[in-house]
């Protein structure tokens, strides 16, 4: 059966969510699923605003035939190539031979790398700032190069006042019935999934998100519809600037997040200590996180969110713990930046996880290292209490 909803003047949600599926991209968990959105105008000419992952594709094709009921689909505007919005495009194409597929000449030449249907049959190639009208509606084009893919773009609605974003403003989490973020409590039911998803799938393209947002600021936008996630009708400015906080590698939230590789419970336990001498300095975020059981995303996601860090490490293999080094790999991919970091080594011989995370570290921008690095010989002792402190103190 169809599930559609009238979001705005002649605009239709076509979308669908996807709770099965374990690990978006085969790699970031979502166990709140994802949703896949998806839009048609319906004017003198109909538009649809990109496609959905083939996940979910039965449900988007019945939204879209119920939607367009007897007319035919005269455009489909691509504003995203990768595969979780346009899996569906050549289904579109077969049921819609005459549609004109909207996109820049990267879309389309992108379009072909994924497809064997002849996209130039059907491209209409539009420029930067370059607008189609539909009757009532004109649509403008901005690029958004590497928000997250090379061929990005979102498109403004001028008779609505819609921004549709892309992947910008997206976030992990299926939709439950409601589709606007208004009808959520957003800070406590989405926030953190909305985080996880920015650092870890667009964070890397920070100045590029910038770049989109100085565009958009000239814009009178009254609706944000994403390809992820809940739509925005209210309190635009309040996700608006987290993500210029998210984009500028901004902290957002003074704390620290203290992350451990611990083999048999001793370099843990050094963290346990430093977390209660870093609660009686007055410090209250402190989140502590074992890298060998949560998900790299997560703990990537924390890293961002808070201003300063203590990675703590096993040596092993006469290197950083694998988890470990995982984890600083992943930060370096998406410039980690701006912080305060102080590290804590351990080892029963040839001690040398310390100064390979510095090694890591000191090649992220604005990052922090307090010296000296705390070494323990397997594990803390009573007379490391004070250094212990000192590095709390330095810290904070
Ligand atoms: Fe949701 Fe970059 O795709």
């Amino acid at each position: 059966m169809y599930n559609t909803k009238l979001i705005t003047d002649d605009t239709y949600y076509v979308g669908s969510s996807d709770r099965r599926l374990a690990l978006f991209e085969n790699i970031y968990p979502i166990d709140r699923g994802v949703s896949y959105n998806s839009y048609v105008v319906i004017d003198e000419k109909t538009v649809l605003l990109d496609t959905v992952d083939h996940s979910v594709s039965r449900q988007f094709i019945e939204n879209l035939e119920h939607v367009l009921g007897e007319r035919k689909l005269d455009y489909v505007i691509i504003n995203h190539v990768e595969p979780d919005h346009l899996a569906t495009l050549d289904l579109v194409v077969r049921l819609y031979p005459d549609v004109k597929i909207v996109g820049n000449a990267k879309t389309i030449q992108m379009i072909k790398q994924f497809f064997t249907f002849n996209a130039d049959e059907n491209a209409c190639v539009v420029k930067e700032g370059e607008s189609i009208s539909t009757g009532k509606h004109t649509f403008t084009f901005v690029f958004a190069p590497m928000v997250h893919w090379p061929e990005v773009m979102v498109t403004y609605d001028s008779f609505t006042k819609t921004l549709f974003s892309a992947d910008a403003f997206g976030t992990f989490g299926a939709l439950s019935g409601n589709l606007f973020a208004d009808e959520y409590d957003f800070d406590r039911e989405w926030l953190d999934d909305a985080r996880r998803y920015y650092i870890n799938i667009v964070g890397k393209y920070g100045m590029m998100v910038q770049n989109v947002l100085k565009k958009a600021s000239d814009i009178d936008i009254a609706m944000i519809c994403p390809l992820h996630g809940p739509i925005w009708r209210k309190d635009l400015l309040y996700f608006i600037s987290k993500y210029d906080i998210w984009s500028k590698y901004e902290a957002e939230d003074d704390g620290v997040v203290i992350v451990y590789s611990s083999i048999y419970g001793n370099t843990e336990n050094a963290c346990a200590v430093l977390s209660s001498m870093l609660a009686d300095l007055g410090v209250r975020n402190i989140k502590m996180y074992d890298a060998s059981k949560t998900n790299s995303s997560y703990l990537v996601s924390e890293l961002f969110r808070y201003s300063k860090a203590v990675f703590a490490s096993s040596t092993y293999n006469a290197e950083i713990f694998p988890k470990m080094e995982s984890l600083l790999l992943d930060l370096k991919a998406h410039l980690y930046q701006k912080k305060k970091v102080a590290l804590i080594e351990n080892g029963s011989w040839a001690i040398s996880s310390g100064k390979k995370m510095s090694e890591i570290l000191s090649q992220m921008k604005d990052v922090e290292i307090v010296s000296p690095v705390l070494t323990l010989k397997s594990s803390l002792k009573e007379d490391q209490l004070d250094a212990l402190l000192s590095l709390a103190k330095s810290l904070v």
